[in-house]
């Protein structure tokens, strides 16, 4: 289990701007050169402009990091001023982006998903999302 990353994924809740649902999430990316990038939900007034946690950290860290790849997210909410005693789950068009990613550089991800009460560990985005879409040939 990665701890640095959950702590990471833990702070990073505190960024998080959601004045509509007031849940705050919080993710980190771990690459595998090991540097390590977070992200964080943010919302807006027109709300299909809101963007998850998971999809900020992951394409920042794709966009800034040069030839490495992803290896490890973790991910963290916090409600009410405190850390969700359940895990949460990654929503589907983050569960799609994380298996396009697993696609695109050959490597699965590892999910950390954090609740006071457990952390779970799944191998794969693929566990999440066994049947993502994938852009067929038509013939
Ligand atoms: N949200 C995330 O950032 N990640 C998830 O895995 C689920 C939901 C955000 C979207 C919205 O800002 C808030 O949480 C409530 O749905």
């Amino acid at each position: 289990m990665d701890l640095e990353l959950i702590e990471k994924a833990k702070l990073a809740t505190s960024t998080s701007y959601s004045p509509y649902s007031h849940f705050k999430v919080g993710a980190a990316v771990r690459m595998a050169d090991g540097r390590i990038y977070t992200g964080s939900n943010q919302e807006n007034a027109a709300y299909s402009a809101c963007l998850c946690a998971e999809r900020v950290a992951l394409l920042y860290a794709c966009a800034n990091a040069g030839d490495s790849y992803p290896t490890s997210i973790a991910i963290a909410a916090n409600q009410n001023g405190d850390f969700t005693e359940n895990i949460i789950t990654p929503c589907g068009e983050c569960c799609q982006v994380l298996v396009e990613m697993e696609k695109r550089f050959g490597h699965e991800i590892t999910i950390y998903l954090y609740g006071k009460n457990e952390t779970k560990t799944l191998k794969s985005a693929k566990e999440l999302l066994p049947l993502a879409f994938e852009l067929g040939v038509i013939c």
